[in-house]
């Protein structure tokens, strides 16, 4: 994808743009360079897409050297003209609070609830500190009903600005990461993280390596920093089951 034109700074922490593509679509693009947010977002979106969890589509998206001199902001950033990550906007949606207090009341649910859950395995696993906020996920009317998507991965792996050695003492981490109140309700015992779960376990050591193979080599992450990332996933896919496990007390619902 080559981004055609600067529609402007997205709101957020991570000072993502709004970017219209050539492909006629609008992506929501995080930018490669001083922190990790592209790095976390290409990893965890990919990851939360091979195990079956609903998120926007992801492209790499061109930023030229034109468009970055259009924008006073990504000029002012010295962004690299090259690939960063986009994320496709999702139109008209709601971020969770606004959700349940306009429409869920209690009874309406999602159609795909089930992810619910799918995304606190997700969140232990690759460590994502800032999933309780509701506006990391997004609902979106579908036919008469609801459709859930998760987003927002830069906080993963502990945040942007993770080195080889910070990610290597972090795969350790057996706390559990704050969910938001509506997600931690959708769990109701251990049987509710277990498609997710099995599927992040049935993960092939070659496919997570795959994964961090294909970032781009002009993000600059280190041999060492990638080997690290792999180890990090592969470990921690090892050890969230019994992590969940151990968490039960943070789940109102849990049976059992
Ligand atoms: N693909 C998308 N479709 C629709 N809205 C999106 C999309 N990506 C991001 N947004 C909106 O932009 C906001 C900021 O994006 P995101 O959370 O990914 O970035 P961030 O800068 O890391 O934010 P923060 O650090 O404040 O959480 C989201 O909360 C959401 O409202
Ligand atoms: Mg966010």
């Amino acid at each position: 994808m080559t981004g055609v034109k600067d529609i402007g700074v997205n709101r957020g922490a991570t000072g993502s743009h709004i970017i219209l593509c050539d492909d006629g679509k609008t992506y929501v693009v995080k930018f490669a360079g001083r922190t990790k947010a592209a790095v976390n977002e290409f990893v965890g979106q990919a990851l939360a897409k091979a195990v079956g969890l609903p998120v926007p589509s992801a492209s790499l998206v061109k930023v030229s050297a034109d468009l970055i001199a259009s924008s006073s902001d990504m000029r002012y950033r010295t962004i690299a003209p090259g690939m960063h990550q986009g994320s496709e906007m999702v139109p008209d949606s709601f971020d969770l609070d606004e959700w349940r207090d306009h429409f869920s009341h209690g009874s309406v649910k999602l159609d795909n609830a089930g992810a619910l859950p799918g995304a606190i395995c997700h969140d232990n696993w690759i460590l994502t500190g800032d999933r309780e906020r509701a506006d990391n996920h997004l609902v979106q009317p579908v036919g008469g009903g609801f459709r859930y998507t998760m987003l927002d991965f830069t906080h993963g792996f502990t945040g942007p600005y993770w080195t080889a050695d910070s990610l290597e003492q972090a795969s350790y981490l057996r706390a559990l990461v704050p969910a938001h109140p509506l997600v931690a309700d959708a769990v109701t015992g251990p049987e509710s993280f277990q498609p997710t779960l099995e599927r992040i376990e049935a993960l092939g050591d070659s496919e997570i390596e795959a994964v961090v193979g294909a970032i781009p080599r002009s993000w600059g992450l280190t041999e060492e920093e990638s080997e690290c990332l792999v180890s990090f996933l592969e470990l921690r896919r090892g050890l969230l089951r019994s992590v969940l496990a151990s968490g039960k007390s943070s789940f109102p619902n849990w049976v059992g």
